[in-house]
C-alpha cells in the first residue's frame, strides 16, 4: 500500500473521529433503505462493477436519511484513485462536497498528488465555496508534511479566486515564495548577466531545440506543446523568463506535476498527465510523446510532487547562448521562418 495512502487513512480517521462528527448516524434506517445502502456499499467495494452501477451506488449513499456514516466517507475517499473510472471519482467528490463539515476539505485534499487534473479541478471548485476556507489556511504544513503540496496549491487557488478579500489576504500571507535551492541560486548568479546582453533570436532558436526546450514548449513554428505556451506568459520580460527557465518549481502548477505509473506487467511510465477518461490515463514523457495506460492495468503510481520541467537543463549553456535563448523567447512568436 502507498505510504501516502496510509498517511491519508490516519488523516481520515482523525478527520472524521470525534464526538461532534457530522457523519455520525443516530437513528436507525428503515429496512428497505438499509438494504439499499448495503447494496451500494457492496457495489463500491467491487472493482469489477460497471461504471454506471458504481456512479448510481455513490448517489445512493448520498440519499440516506441520516447523512453519511464514517465508513461511507472512507469508501467514497477510496474511489478517488487512478484505478477508478473518472465518472466514479467525480461522483464521489461531488457527494463528499455536499458534506458541510470543514474536516472533509482535508479529506478531499489528502491524496492530492495521487489524483489527476480533472479531479483536481473538481476539488478546486469545491474549495472555493467550502465555508470557511480557513481550514485550508490554518493547517500547519510542518506538522502535516503529507499535505504540504496540496495545501500550497489550494492556498494559491484560494488567494487567486476566493470571493472574500479577507480570505484572499490570509492566503497570500501564507504564500511566501519559497527560496530557491542552492543549485538554482548558483545558476541564477551565473546567468544573471545574460539579461542585459544583446542576444540573437535566430541562434536562440537553435539553443531552444538543442537544450530540449522544444520537446515541451512551442514558440512560433518550433517545438510542441506539452508544457505551458510561452507566448502566453503574462510576464515575458527577460528577467522573468530567466527565472522561470532556471527555477521551474518556484511556483508549481498542479497541472504539470510529474507522475510515475507501474503497469500490472511491471512497466514504469513517467511523465505529465495530459488526459484522462473513464478507462485510460495519458502521460506525455519528456520528449512530449504520449503514452496511454488503461486504468485496470495500473498496479501502482506516485507523483514526485515536482514539475515535469527538469531543473538544470540550462546548466551547460554559456552566457551568450543564454542571451540568445532569452532573445528567442522574447521574440520567438514573431520569427516563424526556419533557418
Ligand atoms: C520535459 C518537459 C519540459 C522541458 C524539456 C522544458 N520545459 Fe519549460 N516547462 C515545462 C513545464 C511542465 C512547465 C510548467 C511548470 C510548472 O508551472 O509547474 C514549464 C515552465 C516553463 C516556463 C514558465 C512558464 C509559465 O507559464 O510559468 C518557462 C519560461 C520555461 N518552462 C522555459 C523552458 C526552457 C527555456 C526550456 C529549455 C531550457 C524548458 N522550459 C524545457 C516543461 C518543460
Amino acid at each position: 500500500m502507498h505510504q501516502v495512502q496510509i498517511c491519508c487513512m490516519l488523516l481520515l480517521a482523525s478527520a472524521i473521529a470525534g464526538d461532534h462528527g457530522s457523519a455520525e448516524r443516530s437513528s436507525p434506517e428503515s429496512a428497505a433503505a438499509s438494504q439499499e445502502m448495503a447494496g451500494a456499499r457492496a457495489t463500491l467495494s467491487n472493482s469489477q462493477a460497471g461504471i454506471r452501477e458504481r456512479v448510481a451506488a455513490v448517489e445512493a449513499l448520498g440519499g440516506g436519511p441520516n447523512g453519511l456514516a464514517d465508513e461511507d466517507v472512507r469508501l467514497l475517499h477510496d474511489q478517488m484513485t487512478f484505478q477508478t473510472p473518472l465518472a466514479v471519482q467525480l461522483a464521489a467528490v461531488n457527494l463528499l462536497d455536499r458534506i458541510p463539515d470543514p474536516r472533509i476539505t482535508l479529506v478531499l485534499l489528502s491524496d492530492w498528488t495521487l489524483l489527476g487534473p480533472k479531479v483536481h479541478r473538481r476539488v478546486a471548485a469545491a474549495l472555493l465555496w467550502r465555508a470557511p476556507c480557513e481550514d485550508v489556511l490554518h493547517v500547519d504544513t510542518v506538522a502535516r508534511p503529507e499535505l504540504a503540496a496540496a495545501l500550497a496549491w489550494a492556498r494559491r487557488d484560494v488567494q487567486m479566486r476566493h470571493p472574500a478579500p479577507e480570505i484572499r489576504r490570509q492566503a497570500e500571507k501564507l504564500l511566501r515564495t519559497p527560496e530557491a535551492p542552492p543549485a538554482v541560486r548558483d545558476m541564477l548568479d551565473k546567468f544573471r548577466a545574460a539579461i542585459t546582453l544583446q542576444g540573437d533570436a535566430t541562434r536562440g532558436r537553435q539553443v531552444f531545440v538543442e537544450a530540449t526546450c522544444a520537446n515541451c514548449h512551442k514558440l512560433g513554428e518550433t517545438g510542441r506543446h506539452v508544457g505551458p505556451d510561452l507566448a502566453r506568459l503574462a510576464d515575458r520580460s527577460r528577467r522573468n523568463l530567466l527565472q522561470e527557465t532556471l527555477d521551474p518549481n518556484r511556483i508549481l502548477d498542479h497541472q504539470y506535476l510529474e507522475y510515475s505509473f507501474v503497469s500490472a506487467q511491471g512497466h514504469v511510465l513517467t511523465g505529465m498527465l495530459v488526459d484522462e477518461d473513464d478507462h485510460t490515463v495519458t502521460l506525455a514523457d519528456t520528449k512530449g510523446d504520449p503514452h496511454v495506460i488503461a486504468r485496470h492495468d495500473i498496479d501502482d503510481w506516485q507523483s514526485s510532487g515536482h514539475s515535469q520541467m527538469p531543473e538544470g537543463l540550462a546548466i551547460n549553456l554559456t552566457l551568450p547562448q543564454m542571451a540568445d535563448l532569452l532573445a528567442f523567447m522574447v521574440e520567438g512568436t514573431d520569427s516563424q521562418t526556419t533557418p
